[in-house]
């Protein structure tokens, strides 16, 4: 009898398993040729994947969940998928090159999702570039409620003037990696002071800075620049990233389960010196630790000794470093004076030099792994036509669809760690990876924002 009961109750179960998977699943649209035609009242969010990606596999169920709760919550925005295989032209018309590829549309305008895979970094993006671009700060409790929410934000104070103007042209661009607000002097907290109106400013690190014309250079570039905390937990996704800013970064290299000194003082160290020199070297540095040196040997083509210090050069791929250790934060300021002054040798770099050693150590990575992984390789011949490579895949892809060279490559360099992954299954995925991600100090907005003329 009792038995009986547990059998049913399993197989209600079961049943309301199925049925939660068949209704969230419901919230997806499985989008055709009819898309481009039909698409143009609505605002989209569309994952363009193909069938035999394992990565597109991985973000099935979380982009059913994005369906489901932008549903739930009566989001405007519309959640669907297309098989870029399948529809290869449009797919290459919205300018998709890898897979999974995740894009807002918004009439003329096609946003490019490059965070993290999770749920709510989907939904937060979706709301953030969806949403207005600029957002007016009505009262003080506004004001703080987003000073609340947000680590950076933007906020433009004053009335309509040639300023405003650039500053929504640098929104329309940049609303992908941040927030921009607009106040009136009233709303912002006393302890700004402003010497001109109107202006632009950026809140963060319990603190605020001013854009100047002057100093600062393009409103873009500056936003750019700063839309970053000062202190930062790195991965390669951020180091890639954080090539657009040319700064310099400063990072301490360390085991984060290794609980000896020597470790947690470096990563203190740097703290430190990133929130006590602020003024000093906020403008040309960033600072930040970084888990295990997998990521960064790969960078550097170096094999670093973990605990240590490096600092890179976002826009030449040249790096520093110490042969001894760094002692406290007056000894990592002189390393970074030393750096600036020239004293301290620079490594690496884009030389010829440096570009053939890159292409021999790829050569080589690339070796090593064809032995070890499957023949996916092929997939990853980058710049042909979608549809002759989906073909290619059909027809060399065998067995293991979670397998493939660029995942193993990054899954070996990050350990047991399951997080994001910036890596796509494309070359262009192999970016954050590479030594000459660092390079692209102005990634072209075209990029991430692609204006689409149909
Ligand atoms: C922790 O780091 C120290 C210093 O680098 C090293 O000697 C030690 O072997 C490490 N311990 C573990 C458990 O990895
Ligand atoms: C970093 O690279 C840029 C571009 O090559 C160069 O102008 C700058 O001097 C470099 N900075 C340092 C500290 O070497």
């Amino acid at each position: 009898m009792a038995a009986r009961r547990r059998g049913s109750a399993l197989r209600l179960c079961a049943t309301v398993f199925l049925l939660d998977m068949a209704f969230s699943k419901g919230y997806v649209e499985d989008l055709d040729e009819s898309f481009k035609e039909n698409r143009k009242d609505d605002i989209w969010l569309v994952d363009f994947y193909a069938p035999w990606c394992g990565h597109c596999k991985k973000l099935e169920p979380v982009w059913n969940e994005v369906g489901l709760e932008m549903k739930s919550i009566g989001s405007p925005v519309k959640v669907g998928k297309m098989d870029a295989t399948s529809y290869s032209s449009i797919a290459s018309e919205f300018g998709v090159r890898g897979y999974p590829t995740i894009k807002l549309l918004k009439g003329d305008l096609a946003y490019n999702y490059r965070g993290p895979r999770t749920k709510d970094d989907i939904i937060e993006f979706a709301h953030r570039v969806s949403g207005a671009l600029i957002r007016p700060l009505p009262s003080q409790q506004m004001f703080e409620h987003v000073q609340k929410r947000h680590r950076v934000f933007f906020v433009y104070i004053g009335g309509e003037s040639p300023l405003k103007e650039k500053y929504i042209d640098a929104a329309s661009e940049l609303i992908v990696y941040t927030y921009f607000f607009s106040a009136s002097e009233e709303v912002v907290p006393e302890y700004v002071t402003l010497k001109e109106m109107p202006a632009v400013l950026v809140f963060k690190d319990e603190t605020y800075f001013v854009y100047d014309e002057y100093e600062d250079g393009d409103l873009s570039s500056w936003i750019n620049r700063e839309r970053f905390q000062n202190y930062l937990t790195m991965d390669g996704f951020l180091l890639y990233e954080l090539g657009d800013t040319g700064k310099l970064v400063a990072i301490a290299v360390i085991d984060e389960k290794n609980t000896s000194v020597e470790h947690t003082r470096l990563k203190s160290i740097i703290q430190e010196v990133a929130r006590d020199y602020r003024d000093q070297f906020h403008r040309d540095f960033q600072f930040g630790h970084m888990d295990g040196n997998d990521y960064i040997n790969t960078l550097l083509m170096d094999e670093l000794k973990v605990p240590t210090v490096v600092v890179l050069n976002t826009s030449n791929q040249q790096y520093f470093l110490l042969d001894r250790q760094i002692k406290n934060a007056e000894d990592m300021v002189q390393f970074i004076n030393n750096v600036l002054d020239g004293t301290v040798d620079a490594q690496g770099g884009d030389s010829i030099l440096q570009r053939l050693k890159r292409i021999v150590f790829d050569a080589k990575s690339t070796i090593v792994s064809i032995f070890r992984s499957s023949p996916l390789m092929g997939c990853f011949l980058f710049g042909l036509p979608l549809g002759v490579i989906s073909i290619m895949c059909y027809g060399i892809y065998t067995a293991d669809t979670d397998g493939g060279y660029i995942e193993e490559r990054y899954e070996g360099s990050k350990s047991e760690t399951q997080s994001p992954e910036p890596v796509e299954e494309s070359k262009e995925k192999q970016e954050p990876r590479s030594g000459d991600s660092l390079v692209p100090a102005v990634q072209e907005p075209k990029d991430v924002l692609e204006k689409k003329k149909d």
